[in-house]
Parts: C-alpha cells; structure tokens; sequence
C-alpha cells in the first residue's frame, strides 16, 4: 500500500527530526527541554506501536491513546506557560536595564561637561602661569609707553610756561601722548583677553595665524631682547582666516615660543635664533616655529605632548598637552620634529572652514 508506504516514511522522518532536536537542544545544555522532547517522541513511538497492537487483537482498545496524547499536552502546556511566564520576567529585567542604561547615559553627560568644565579652567590657569613668565615684558610694555606720556606732557608744561607758544610742536606732543596712550591701552586689551576666562568654542572668530604669531611676538618682544632671542618670521601672504578662538591660539603660540626659549637658555647668545613660518599646505594654515636648542630624541617627539611629562626643574609638563587638546579642539594637528641640524620644530595646522573675504589664495 503506498499510502501505508508514505505514512511510515512521514513518521520516520518525524523520528530523525525529534531525534536531532533532542540532541541540539541536550548539548546547548537545557537539559529539561531536550527530556521533554525525548519524552514525546518515546510517547510518539509507543502510539506508532500501540495501534498494530489493535490491529494484530493483541490489546481491545487504544487506551493508551488518551494517555499519551493528554501527557504531551500537559508536559507542553507547562514550557508553554513557563516561556510565557520567562518572557514577563525578561521584558521587566530589560525596562529595568533601559532605565539604568538611561541614567548612566545622563551621568556619563554630566561628566563629560564637568571634564570640559575642568580642562577649561586648566587651559585658563596655564594661560596666567605663562604671562607670569613674561612679567619683565609686560612690565615694560606698560612702562615705556608711560614714561613717554609723562615726559611729554613735562615737555607740553613747559612749552606752555614760555610766553610764545608753538602751536606745531604742542600739536606734535600731544599726538605723542595719545599714540603711547593708544600703545598702552592695546597692551592692556591684549592682557585682559589673555587673561579673561573663555568657553571653549564660544569665542570663534575669523582668525589670521599671521596676526596671532605677531600679537604673541609684541607681548614677549622685551624678553626676547633680555634672553638675546632673535626671531625671525616667514610668514605667508595672503593666508586665508580660519574659524578659531584667537586667544586660545595666541596661547599655543605662547607656549611653543617659551618652550623654545626654555630650550635655547643654555646655548650661545649667538645660536639663540627662532624663525616661525607660516603657509598653505593642503587645504590647512600650518605654523611652525623652529628653534636651535637642544632639541628632543626621537623617541621622545610623541612623548612631549604627554600631560606632565617635563624635563625642567620648574615645569609643569602642561604646556604642549594644552597644545594639543586646543588644536584637537579645533580639529587640526600639532606635532614636533628634529631639525637636521640642531633643535626642534613644533608644527601645527588648522584646517580652513571658513575663508574670509573669498580671497583667491595661492600656495
Ligand atoms: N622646543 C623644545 N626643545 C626641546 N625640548 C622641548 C621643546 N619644547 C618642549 N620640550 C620638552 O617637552 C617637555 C614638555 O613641554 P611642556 O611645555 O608640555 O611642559 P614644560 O615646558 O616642561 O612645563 P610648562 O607646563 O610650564 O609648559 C619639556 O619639559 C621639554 O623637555
Ligand atoms: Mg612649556
């Protein structure tokens, strides 16, 4: 009969089914599962049997049937509602987990604002620290121009005192007064706002690195002479403003001067030579600013930028790692060299996202 054929054949691959996913489920280790399968397909193989046995007059009625049949639907009934009863338990676990994965979201917001809170008032801290390093500079930027007020406002006394007054000459002493006035009064801005506390990227500006490196230059200009540092400048015409917060780049620009300074203190007053370059270079405003001091070991390039790490008696080792985190901020890159010769440079660009008056720029 090949309908008889076709049933044995069914229940024969029924078998090997139960068989294998008793297996599987065994060696993923749920135990109880891979029982309950087994279970049913003993119970599946006694029923194929059960009913010859009918058949063959051996036993009256199928009782075993009813038996069967009710123990696989309880046994299923059962991992039915225990599953069910497993799934409200995880889905609760999970809300539980969503909720803690919220709030650590939240604290981890919260300390990364504190984090750039702190490196804020760290960046702002240096920032003073190197002005101190300038007071003999500062001092007589501040000085010069009011020693000069002074003698010329003596000066306009006592043209005044005298019956015949030039008029031209009083003229000229008071156009001295307000030109060292004026000098005085930027000395004063630029201190404030070097001095001033900032919020990191509140205070972007259409910057020209040209403009920074020679604000920089005018504020050190008194310690320059007094260490017999002679600076020389390449700087790019036309380069295109980038999108930065000038102070912090004034800062940068600091740190690497002082830095070279530091490094060119023990050599010959004749070897004291700075050159700072400035160019176009890949669609990014580099400076570099090369000096002829010690210089840094090879293995050491990539180790200077480390928070802390110094080798002066005096250091704070924070310098170049504000360095890096304001360029980092303004998504640029800052690195150091060894010069073929003697000293170090220390580069870093700036990509341009933004060109002031669209001025066509040639590299
Ligand atoms: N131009 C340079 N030539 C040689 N070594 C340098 C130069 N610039 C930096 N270094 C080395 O890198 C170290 C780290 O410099 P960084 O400016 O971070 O800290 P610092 O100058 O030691 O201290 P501060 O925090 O006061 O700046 C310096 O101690 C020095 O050893
Ligand atoms: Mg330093």
């Amino acid at each position: 009969n090949p309908w008889g054929l076709l049933s044995s054949v069914s229940l024969l691959l029924l078998l090997i089914f139960f068989v294998d996913a008793t297996i599987t489920v065994w060696r993923r280790g749920d135990r109880r599962r891979a029982l309950l399968i087994g279970g049913s397909m003993i119970l599946g193989a006694i029923l194929a049997w059960h009913v010859p046995l009918v058949i063959w007059g051996i036993i009256d009625i199928p009782f075993f049937l009813s038996f069967a049949y009710s123990g696989i639907v309880v046994a299923m009934g059962y991992e039915l509602s225990s599953d069910i009863t497993r799934a409200a338990q995880l889905a609760r676990k999970l809300k539980a987990s969503q909720a803690a994965l919220r709030k650590s979201e939240q604290d981890m917001e919260v300390a990364a604002l504190e984090a750039a809170r702190q490196r804020q008032e760290l960046t702002h801290l240096a920032r003073v620290t190197s002005l101190g390093e300038l007071s003999s500079s500062l001092a007589h930027e501040l000085t010069h121009p009011l020693t000069a007020i002074l003698s010329n406002a003596q000066a306009a006394q006592r043209f005044l005192a005298n019956d015949d007054v030039d008029l031209n000459e009083l003229r000229e002493i008071l156009n001295d007064i307000v030109a060292e006035d004026q000098r005085a009064g930027e000395v004063i801005h630029r201190l404030r706002s070097l001095l001033k506390k900032g919020e990191p990227q509140k205070h972007c500006d259409d910057v020209d690195v040209n403009e920074v490196a020679r604000d920089v230059l005018k504020l050190m200009r008194n310690d320059l002479i007094n260490q017999n540092v002679t600076v020389d400048t390449d700087l790019a015409q036309n380069l295109p403003a980038i999108r930065a917060d000038r102070v912090q780049l004034q800062q940068v620009v600091l740190n690497l001067l002082l830095n070279a300074c530091d490094a060119m203190s023990a050599s010959d007053s004749s070897e004291r030579q700075l050159l700072i370059t400035s160019k176009l270079e890949n669609g990014a405003v580099r400076m570099s600013v090369t000096d002829r001091g010690g210089g840094i070991p090879e293995e050491k390039l990539e180790q200077v930028f480390e928070r802390f790490f110094t080798t002066k008696k005096e250091g704070m080792g924070l310098g170049l790692s504000i360095c890096r985190s304001i360029i980092n901020e303004h998504e640029g890159k800052i690195w150091a060299t060894k010069n073929a010769d003697c000293g170090a440079t220390f580069h870093f660009s700036l990509p341009i996202n933004h060109v002031r008056n669209e001025a066509v720029i040639t590299e």
